[in-house]
């Protein structure tokens, strides 16, 4: 591993991305998405669009920058996230995986992945985790086929992929 992502790994935290929480990060939130390469960009609303589970599943990887107020979220500074809801109640899904340009290449994204998977099916929670993801992005299929989730389907040229416990 490279002194750069040595620093980025030893600093970084994974934490639950609550309602209170993205409020705090939502400059830092909409920053990084505007940057993602992603073909539609997320505004503020679409990180505040309501969807069943979204708070108690969703995902962000920050550093900190003090030790002394490591509860101020304003002193946190975004390196990814996840967001996630409730399909059904069998199945959860991830809507958006981002890590910050930069910060990639560094095991930030495969960390972001293999919690939702603790959270959602190694927890017993969930049966299912599902995602799509551009028909033709063989890098990220080969990233996410590598952490255990299968294609299933191919619609408007989008690849859908699950994992499961089983
Ligand atoms: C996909 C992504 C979350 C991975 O995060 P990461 O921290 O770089 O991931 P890791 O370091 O754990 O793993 C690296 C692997 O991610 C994949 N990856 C990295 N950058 C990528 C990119 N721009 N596009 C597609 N896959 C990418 C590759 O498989 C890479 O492995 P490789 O370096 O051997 O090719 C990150 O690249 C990203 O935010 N991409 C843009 C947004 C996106 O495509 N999100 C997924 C939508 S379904």
């Amino acid at each position: 591993m490279d002194e750069k992502c040595e620093r980025i790994t030893l600093s970084i935290s994974i934490n639950r991305l609550c309602k209170r929480s993205v409020d705090d990060f939502m400059s830092q939130l909409v920053h990084i998405d505007a940057l993602s390469g992603l073909g539609k960009i997320w505004s503020k609303e679409n990180f505040l669009l309501y969807m069943p589970g979204k708070w108690t599943l969703s995902l962000v990887a920050y550093s900190a920058h003090s030790i002394a107020a490591p509860d101020t979220s304003k002193d946190k500074t975004v390196i990814g996230y996840c967001i996630m809801s409730e399909k059904s109640p069998r199945c959860a899904h991830i809507h958006r995986l981002v890590v910050k340009t930069g910060e990639r290449s560094c095991g930030i994204g495969t960390s972001l992945v293999k919690k939702a998977i603790d959270t959602t099916l190694v927890s017993g929670k969930y049966k299912f985790l599902s995602l799509k993801l551009p028909q033709n992005n063989k890098r990220l299929f080969k990233f996410y086929s590598g952490l255990g989730f299968f294609w299933i389907f191919s619609e408007n040229s989008h690849k859908f992929m699950i994992a499961t416990c089983e």
